[in-house]
């Protein structure tokens, strides 16, 4: 074993929340300069493996249960690797994970979390997987978390690539044109499963109308991925728009992110929509240049957004 780290990036969902469940294509692009780390130090006086949670200042030895509720999903991440892709070592070495991505917001963190430990713990093995590994074995640690989870946000995230997702098929990545988006947070968590669930139960009560939405945004996410390729921003924003009225419609929209939504659209943004489960987290809205980002990035702050900040696509 050898000392390393690992990171990985956060995400947005530009098209296709929810519907991607039910089998509908997706697209989520990653943002490279949001991440999650992992540090694995070599420590000959370690008896046995400390697991570090830095920003909560959490302590945990392995083997020692019952483990404080932040550590748990590192546990379950050492677990799923020390049985599925590499025997480590039971002494000897620390990990330090930290994230400056928030947690519950839409952007991946649970995904990025995972990613950064196995790519520092297997590096740190001198292990290396495939992205189809990583897709594979993050996908376990997302069914953990979320219980019926697409799989989109770790696809994205092992891959770092814009992608056009859809469920049980091969990713396709997107070649995408430059394009400037804003991505603004509401301050309220929201669990991913819950809002799942809720979809789910309404769906069951109404399943030909929930399917006839679904499609209809599974045709705006694949518009959208031409549209994407294409650099029309405007474009990409109009469907962004219907993509929001479609998801008001399954009702996973809240007053604080339809607030953010319209002060971005009122600052001249070419559309604006959740992104993520919803009822919560975060909205992103796509600009025409850098200097309209940065505009529409301070209004939210304006309109009540805990954080906002942009993000280019290349
Ligand atoms: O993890 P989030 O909040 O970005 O939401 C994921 C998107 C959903 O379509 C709502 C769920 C899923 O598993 O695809």
């Amino acid at each position: 074993m050898i000392s390393t780290h690992g990171s990985a990036s956060a995400k947005i969902i530009l098209f296709g929340e929810h519907a991607v469940v039910y089998g509908q294509p997706a697209i989520a692009i990653p943002i490279q300069d949001v991440r999650a780390f992992a540090a694995v130090s070599i420590d000959a006086s370690v008896t046995k493996p400390i697991i570090e949670a830095k920003d909560l200042q959490i302590e945990a030895t392995l083997g020692q249960a019952p483990y404080p509720e932040a550590v748990i999903p590192i546990i379950k991440v050492i677990e799923l690797i020390d049985q599925n892709i590499v025997k480590l070592p039971k002494s000897g070495w620390r990990l330090t994970v930290w994230s400056k991505i928030p947690i519950g917001r839409g952007l991946g963190s649970s995904a990025a979390i995972s990613i950064a430990i196995i790519r520092a713990l297997t590096k740190s093995m001198m292990k290396f997987l495939s992205p189809k590994e990583l897709i594979k074995y993050s996908f376990e640690l997302e069914k953990i978390h979320h219980g019926t989870p697409s799989g989109i946000d770790n696809t994205v995230i092992s891959l770092e690539k814009p992608i056009l997702f859809r469920k049980d098929h091969e990713p396709a990545p997107i070649q995408p044109a430059s394009m400037f988006f804003v991505v603004g947070d509401t301050g309220v968590s929201k669990k991913t499963s819950e809002v799942v669930a809720q979809v789910a139960e309404a769906r069951a009560q109404n399943p030909e109308q929930y399917d006839h939405i679904f499609a209809q945004i599974g045709t705006i996410a694949r518009q959208g991925s031409l549209a994407l390729k294409e650099g029309d921003a405007k474009r990409v924003g109009k469907l962004m728009n219907e993509n929001q009225l479609l998801l008001q419609r399954l009702d996973v929209s809240s007053p604080e992110l339809d607030n953010l939504i319209d002060a971005a659209r009122v600052k001249g943004a070419f559309g604006a929509k959740l992104c993520g489960a919803g009822k919560g987290g975060c909205m992103v809205a796509v600009a025409k240049d850098g200097t309209t980002a940065n505009i529409i990035a301070s209004e939210l702050l304006k309109a009540g957004a805990a954080r906002s900040f942009t993000t280019r696509l290349k």
